[in-house]
């Protein structure tokens, strides 16, 4: 497969570094305030790997007591569709009684979060919320609440800030649009 520079790669930047920033901003404080009232610490989970960078940059704009864990799934399918098939690959120690925020790196048709958030129910956290940093709100193949969500973005298949395609571009400081003849 030929890889691709960025500047090839793109077709637009959709979010810049500092308007990505802004944003973390604001979510870390309205996480804050959503979780006013808890006695003690939340456990940050964030999706691996997708989520490593907006994961990194939120828990610094969330001013509450946070641990901090990772969980990795992979779902069978092509590289840019979701097949509804979901194998987790790492996996948390247990979580019963504990306020579980799961960070996400965009929700597409829903798969996956669909899966892992029952799953993470099942086990009787005392709270279960996600973050997503990108919603796809058009591809929703079945229902997902988002608690907090950093952008919704038309079916474009976007890249950078953590976000890959194929393993590549997930260390862009911004997220841009792959073009299309780069995965057609
Ligand atoms: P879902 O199960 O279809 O909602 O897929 C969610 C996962 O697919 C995300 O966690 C991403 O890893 C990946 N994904 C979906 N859309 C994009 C995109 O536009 N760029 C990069 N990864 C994506
Ligand atoms: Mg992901």
């Amino acid at each position: 497969m030929q890889i691709y520079s960025a500047a090839d790669a793109l077709q637009e930047i959709l979010f810049s570094e500092s308007e990505l920033r802004a944003r973390v901003t604001e979510l870390g404080e309205q996480i804050r305030r959503g979780y006013q009232g808890i006695d003690g610490r939340i456990l940050v989970v964030g999706m691996l790997k997708g989520s490593f960078i907006f994961l990194a940059d939120l828990v610094r704009a969330i001013d509450l007591h946070c641990e901090i864990d990772f969980m990795a799934a992979s779902s069978y399918g092509h590289s840019t569709e979701s097949s509804g098939q979901i194998r987790i690959t790492r996996d948390l120690t247990n979580i019963e009684g504990q306020h579980v925020l799961l960070v996400e790196d965009i929700v597409d048709s829903g798969f996956t979060m669909d899966y892992i958030l029952r799953l993470l129910k099942s086990r009787e956290p005392a709270s279960i919320k996600l973050v997503s940093l990108l919603d796809k709100p058009l591809r929703r193949r079945v229902p997902v609440n988002i608690d907090y969500c950093g952008f919704e973005i038309e079916d474009k298949f976007v890249v950078g800030y953590g976000l890959d395609f194929a393993g590549m571009y997930r260390n862009l400081p911004f997220i841009g649009v792959l073009k299309p003849e780069c995965y057609q």
